[in-house]
């Protein structure tokens, strides 16, 4: 596997509980790197359009209420096989489910205020990367 990037994000319930250097503390454990971070709010339009994809479920306006309830922290995660590795840090979605270790079993609240949000593909990396993030902000 080669030397892939991701996005991820410290969502609300975390960045308020302080626990951002904790979740990046997990990264680096993890072998990732963070190549690329901020700190920002968004507004309702930007979380709903940074989570289109779930437009139609019945938890889109929650998670976007509550996504915009407190300001988050976006991050480039750079490592080999990146996207796999952030996912399994991450652990499942919902933290009854997430194996030991993981950051959603020791910090998530539920399943949906859960701590983090990791990419899932090559392709939703590369887009959710440059929603957030301009190639000025990216080094080599
Ligand atoms: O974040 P992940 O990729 O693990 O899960 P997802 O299925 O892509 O869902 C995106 C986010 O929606 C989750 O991380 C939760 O914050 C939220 N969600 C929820 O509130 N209730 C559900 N039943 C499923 C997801
Ligand atoms: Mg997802």
């Amino acid at each position: 596997m080669a030397i892939q990037r991701t996005f991820s994000i410290i969502k609300p319930d975390a960045t308020k509980r302080n626990l951002t250097g904790q979740i990046a503390a997990k990264f680096e454990e993890a072998g990732l790197r963070i190549v690329a971070s901020k700190r920002i709010q968004l507004t309702l339009a930007q979380a709903q359009a940074f989570y289109g994809v779930h437009a139609e479920r019945p938890f889109f306006d929650e998670l976007c209420e509550f996504m915009i309830s407190e300001p988050i922290v976006v991050q480039v995660l750079e490592g080999e096989d990146a996207i796999a590795k952030n996912r399994e840090v991450m652990g499942a979605t919902n933290p009854a489910d997430a194996a030991p270790g993981t950051i959603r079993k020791e910090f998530a609240l539920s399943i949906g205020e859960n701590s983090v949000h990791g990419s899932d593909a090559p392709e939703t990396a590369a887009e959710e990367i440059a929603f957030f993030f301009s190639g000025l902000e990216l080094v080599g």
